[in-house]
């Protein structure tokens, strides 16, 4: 199945919706060689509305198969955002001779006499690699009647305990929970330091490595808007320890870091179950943003998704911080490129690359010489471009999409983002994903990600590259033309 493909705006390499509105991803799962992904979603809108979880599986993270709903709404309400895992050893007795996928996830309605909405955990079964699901009959399975906001539960098997953990966004705070059989759970801790500008949603938490076999753990918290954060909906996250019950966070208790500088990365979360010969820890995240999600100007479907990315942790001298990456899965995209190495860029002698395409891969390493700006401008027309700056006095890389095309549908989406990046050998590596209506810009190889949408009204463009108050030296320059994932 396509979609219309002269649809504007319609993401040529980043997961969308064939038709209508997707927001968070949910239940990433990898299984039988399928990566399955979920996502919160109103078949019949293209504004926010009962949830539903929308499904697609693919083999590689980038070309996605698109299957029919997978949860509808219940007489528990609506199916809120959540996650799935493998239960390989049958804990929950739902399977028979083949382990089988469980998804854990919110059920959002109203109690029958208020207003007030009532959330609570449900868990659903697939037998069949997720193709039908099965509610589990005793439903709900979680519940704490004394909060309001207590959802999107994200579960995984903590080896060393023998438990199955859940971490739950219960307001301004995280609490943990733990079960042997994803049925019964048991309250273990709250968690609740950091950034509190929005009640926080969407938790994550997983280990990764860093200096060789040090274990430290990662908590993400998308953070909701409630006007309090001038960028709206954001996501922060938290380096630690776990034991099975309490996370510990290495910094002190304001110490906020970020995932995302740009304002469109919210509620990712990762994929559960990666065979251990992988070992990768990979995450998607809705390429939106609450303060406008419901205004952006498609059409015909409304949400994307970001490009999946590897996570990892490196140390730096402000501490152990994430790393961020595109998959490498994404390289099948490239098609035509143009390299160049070694090139004096002054003020006078900009570079200009007429484009043939909007889908493209840029590959950057600048060296500044005496110069203090390096700056990229996407010309999307004689009057729409999209600004990338990096100021080698500030250390700042900035997104500018103020002139970037349709913008005024909100007054918080026309925004220069920027993102500190500490330069390296006096310069910096850039790495920019473009699509239809997005540009996702990494730094350093992944020390800072900016995503953002951009809406631009034209189908050809130009690169433009400029140093300014002095010259920078232009050490590699790699750009791919990218090809569309609907073609295959
Ligand atoms: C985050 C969120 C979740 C909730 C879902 C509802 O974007 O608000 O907290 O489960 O969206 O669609």
């Amino acid at each position: 199945m396509k979609p219309i493909l002269t649809e504007k705006y319609r993401p040529h390499f980043h997961f969308s919706p064939l038709g209508k509105w997707l927001n968070d991803p949910n239940g990433m799962v990898f299984f039988n060689g399928e990566y399955h992904l979920f996502y919160q979603h109103h078949p019949f809108s293209t504004i926010w509305g009962p949830m539903h979880w929308g499904h697609a599986v693919s083999k590689d993270l980038i070309h996605w198969e698109h299957l029919p709903v997978a949860l509808h709404p219940d007489e528990h309400g609506a199916i809120f955002s959540g996650s799935a895992v493998v239960d390989w050893d049958n804990t929950t007795g739902f399977f028979d001779d083949q382990p089988g996928l469980v998804a854990i996830y919110t059920s959002h309605d109203s109690y029958p006499d208020s207003e007030r909405p009532r959330q609570r955990q449900c868990i659903a079964y697939s037998k069949d690699n997720g193709r039908s699901w099965t509610k589990y009959s005793g439903n709900p399975v979680l519940i704490d009647e004394t909060k309001t906001d207590y959802r999107d539960p994200k579960v995984f098997w903590h080896s060393e305990t023998k438990h199955w953990i859940m971490v739950l966004a219960t307001g301004q705070s995280v609490t943990i929970y733990k079960s042997i059989n994803l049925i019964n759970w048991q309250f273990a801790s709250e968690f609740g330091e950091g950034s509190h500008a929005g009640f926080w949603e969407c938790p994550d938490l997983f280990p990764l490595k860093v200096d060789g076999d040090k274990v430290k753990w990662v908590m993400l918290v998308s953070l909701g808007d409630t006007g309090e954060h001038a960028e709206g909906s954001w996501t922060q996250y938290f380096i630690g320890d776990f034991d099975g019950e309490t996370f510990i966070n290495d910094h002190d208790k304001e110490t906020v870091l970020w995932l995302d500088y740009g304002r469109d990365n919210y509620a990712g979360v990762s994929w559960s179950d990666m065979p251990s010969s992988d070992g990768r820890r990979i995450y998607i995240g809705w390429m939106s943003n609450w303060r406008y999600a419901n205004q952006v100007p498609t059409k015909e479907w409304r949400g994307v998704m970001t490009i999946p990315r590897e996570l990892s942790l490196a140390s730096s001298a402000d501490g152990v911080r994430i790393i961020q990456k595109p998959v490498s899965e994404a390289r099948v995209l490239r098609k035509r490129s143009n390299t160049f190495k070694d090139k004096l860029l002054t003020p006078d002698q900009p570079l200009s690359i007429p484009l043939e395409s909007t889908l493209l891969e840029l590959n950057l390493e600048v060296e500044f010489q005496d110069a203090s700006i390096a700056e990229l401008t996407i010309q999307h027309s004689d009057s729409e471009k999209t600004v990338i700056r990096y100021d080698a006095e500030a250390e700042i890389l900035s997104a500018d999409r103020t002139l970037s095309g349709e913008s005024d549908f909100s007054s918080s989406f026309p925004a220069v983002q920027a993102a500190p990046l500490k330069m390296k050998k006096n310069g910096v590596r850039l790495q920019l994903l473009l699509d239809a209506s997005s540009i996702e810009l990494f730094g350093n190889d992944g020390e800072c990600a900016i995503t953002s949408l951009v809406f631009p009204s034209s189908e050809k463009s130009e690169l433009h590259l400029a140093a300014s108050g002095g010259s920078i030296k232009v050490k590699s320059f790699e750009l791919h033309e990218l090809s569309s994932i609907w073609n295959k």
